[in-house]
């Protein structure tokens, strides 16, 4: 997700679900969305490959690149590749106005061939690192019959699919009705099916792998305040203490990262989520939203859980 599961927050997932363990997860991470227009040129490169940082911790690691322009695919795919990422990714289901614009992203289930074109140039930067898709059930209303075949008869690994069309945005609940029927299509292709919208747990996700028969499940919003989602042999419930100083690790490894690059109030979203449904959160989030630094982050913390002894 842009701006929120940069490398600080997935190294923090990474260690906090135990990735890589038994029990632990999750399986597989993406990054944030990143343009292939940038990446392809020189100059624009070095703006935007700091949301292609990323640790050993998070293997494996897939790479989402957007764009509308086939060449500067295949020239990020293998910039891609060469980064030693596991994968890359392409983004069919951003909503966003400004990218639909510029003909990229959910834009893209309206010009199927121009999505087909893009995905053998991607594969082709690729070499042999799998290719996927993230898309969405249609345009202005719900059209798997017509799109995802398009999808499915370039041989890509994985297809993930948000269960929501492009018009919808995020504000009905997702189709996971039209996510089992897009597995039915797949039943002949190579492809992976990955079903994503509104799953809130670990339990939920398995829930609905078995009942529509996808293969994987992506959890977004879910891992806001909860780098523990994906652990299964946690019993224990976070306590507020773990909780905030999870939060402070979180902050530190951000500004370690991203201090040249990156202005220090997007962490704010995160507090948000962090610090709520516990006794003084509402007071504890207007100090930490005051603050500038991992420093004061940490002081703030600090004089916070001293109250509490
Ligand atoms: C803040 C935010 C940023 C997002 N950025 C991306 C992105 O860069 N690439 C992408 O494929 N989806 C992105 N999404 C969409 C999510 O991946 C996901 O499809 C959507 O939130 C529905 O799943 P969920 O209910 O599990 O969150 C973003 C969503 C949010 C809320």
């Amino acid at each position: 997700m842009a701006d929120v599961t940069d490398v600080a927050f997935r190294c923090v997932i990474a260690k906090y679900s135990r990735m890589g363990e038994v029990g632990g997860g999750p399986h597989v991470m993406w990054t944030e969305f990143v343009s292939a227009d940038a990446l392809a040129h020189s100059v624009g490169r070095d703006r935007v490959l700091h949301h292609f940082r990323f640790s050993q911790s998070e293997h494996p690691i897939v790479a989402q690149i957007f764009g509308a322009t086939p060449e500067n695919f295949r020239i990020a795919a293998s910039l891609v590749r060469d980064m030693g990422f596991d994968g890359v990714d392409i983004n069919m289901g951003c909503p966003e106005k400004n990218i639909q614009r510029q003909g990229a992203c959910a834009a893209l289930i309206q010009t199927p061939s121009l999505a087909k074109e893009i995905i053998h140039a991607t594969k082709e930067g690729a070499g042999d690192m799998p290719v996927s898709v993230k898309t969405r059930i249609g345009y202005n209303k719900v059209d798997v019959d017509s799109w995802i075949p398009e999808l499915l008869s370039c041989d890509i690994a994985a297809l993930t699919v948000h269960g929501r069309t492009k018009k919808e945005m995020s504000k009905v609940p997702a189709h996971w009705d039209v996510i089992g029927r897009v597995v039915q299509m797949a039943q002949d292709f190579e492809t992976v099916v990955i079903g994503n919208g509104d799953v809130v747990d670990i339990a939920d996700a398995r829930q609905k792998a078995q009942e529509y028969g996808v293969s994987g499940v992506m959890l977004g919003r879910a891992i806001f305040g909860n780098p523990w989602l994906f652990d299964e042999n946690r019993v224990d419930a976070v306590s507020v203490s773990e909780r905030l100083r999870v939060m402070v690790e979180h902050t530190k490894l951000y500004e370690k990262n991203f201090s040249d690059v990156k202005n220090f109030s997007l962490m704010k979203k995160h507090y948000v989520a962090y610090v709520s449904g516990f006794s003084g959160a509402r007071q504890l989030r207007q100090r930490l939203m005051e603050a500038t630094c991992a420093e004061e982050v940490s002081l703030v913390v600090d004089d916070f859980l001293c109250s509490l002894e």
